[in-house]
């Protein structure tokens, strides 16, 4: 279904060592340019409809931090769209109030939870004392009031050898979905030995395959995982997923949106729906869809570069120069040692 993804502020309480935004890890107040501006959001949305966009994937930062996250959900529900949104579940009843209205009930389709460890020491180590039970209390709440949970996690050198208890988890907490994804390259994370060097992608994605046939709720890997197709169909860029960041502009990808290593803006922001149109700003971003594409086709060509292909996503945070360029080659070169492909079940960005 093509989705309108939203990153509704840049604000975070948490302070994850994976995470790849640059985000301000501190409270609302005297921060309002880190908060969507919900004008913009209901003009983008009713662009949006009138393309036949139907659901909205909320994102951010920790979108219930929207000092008017309520009201967005309005915003969202009067233009007829479903959402869901991604949490890291920290006050979660404070939220639950806040999708309880019926209007907003109505409407929501789920809620996703990052979870970074299947036992409590791992997840905690990544993302702070007392989150592991703060995720897995909203999501029994979830349960016990009828939103449909699900999980997401990003693998990492700290939580890879928990792929079964992930999903042994996940099947334990009858959540509707849950989600494996390479953890992209930081500086930071990088710094923190997260990163699993790539012939080790291949293992993990091979445990995650196995975990995928053996349980009853729905397991998948986002986009990102080896692949013998070099031109990308993720939804980015079939433009089936759109990203507005929280400054309310266009951009090509969540994945590679306000990245922790950046200190300017790059080619993936195409446009500002303050100042100019979704037709408008989308025409751009068909034009750089193209030249990515062109791109990769002379890359397919190339002894040297077509390897990188594989890992598509580790080339945008390249072309895009997300990382610095060291990080990258660190990456880069397990490629050859990588081992042979296994296909995959595939699934959009969370
Ligand atoms: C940026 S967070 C925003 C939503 C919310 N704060 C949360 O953590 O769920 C969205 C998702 O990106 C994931 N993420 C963060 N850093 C990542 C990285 N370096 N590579 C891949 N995914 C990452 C998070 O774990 C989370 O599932
Ligand atoms: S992953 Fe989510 S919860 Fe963690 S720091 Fe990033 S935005 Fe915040
Ligand atoms: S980073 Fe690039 S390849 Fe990966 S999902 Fe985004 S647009 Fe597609």
């Amino acid at each position: 279904m093509p989705r309108i993804g939203i990153e509704l502020n840049n604000v975070c309480n948490l302070d994850c060592t994976h995470c790849f935004r640059s985000i301000y890890r501190g409270g609302a107040e005297n921060n309002k340019d880190l908060f969507l501006p919900l004008e913009v959001l209901d003009k983008i949305l009713r662009e949006a409809k009138a393309l036949g966009y139907q659901h909205v994937a909320i994102t951010g930062g920790e979108p219930p931090m929207h000092p008017r996250f309520g009201e967005a959900l309005d915003i969202i529900a009067n233009h007829g769209f479903t959402y869901h949104f991604l949490t890291n579940a920290r006050n979660f009843q404070k939220t639950l109030k806040a999708v309880s209205t019926p209007l907003r009930r109505s409407k929501l389709a789920g809620i996703s939870f990052s979870l970074d460890g299947a036992t409590e020491a791992t997840h905690d180590k990544i993302r702070g004392k007392g989150s592991y039970r703060e995720v897995v209390t909203a999501i029994a709440t979830c349960q016990a009031v009828g939103i449909k949970p699900s999980i997401i996690t990003t693998i990492n050198k700290a939580n890879r050898h928990e792929i079964d208890q992930f999903a042994l988890l996940g099947a334990h907490l009858k959540v509707e979905r849950q989600i494996f994804g390479h953890q992209n390259p930081t500086e930071h994370n990088l710094g923190e030995d997260l990163i699993l060097p790539l012939p080790e992608w291949r293992v993990v994605e091979r445990d995650i395959a196995r975990v995928m046939t053996g349980f009853r709720h729905h397991i998948s890997m986002a986009v990102g995982f080896y692949t013998d197709y070099f031109l990308p169909r993720c939804a980015p860029l079939t433009l089936d997923d759109l990203n507005i960041d929280y400054r309310g502009r266009l951009t090509l990808c969540c994945q590679l949106s306000n990245y922790r290593d950046g200190d300017k803006d790059g080619e993936d922001v195409v446009g500002d729906l303050k100042r100019e149109s979704l037709s408008e700003a989308l025409g751009k971003l068909m034009n750089l869809v193209n030249k990515v594409h062109q791109e990769r086709l002379v890359m397919a060509a190339d002894p040297v570069q077509k390897d990188k292909l594989h890992y598509p996503c580790l080339v945008c945070v390249e072309r895009f120069q997300k990382s610095s360029q060291e990080s990258m080659l660190v990456q880069m070169d397990g490629l050859r040692a990588s081992i042979a492909p296994q296909p995959v079940r595939a699934t959009s960005n969370p």
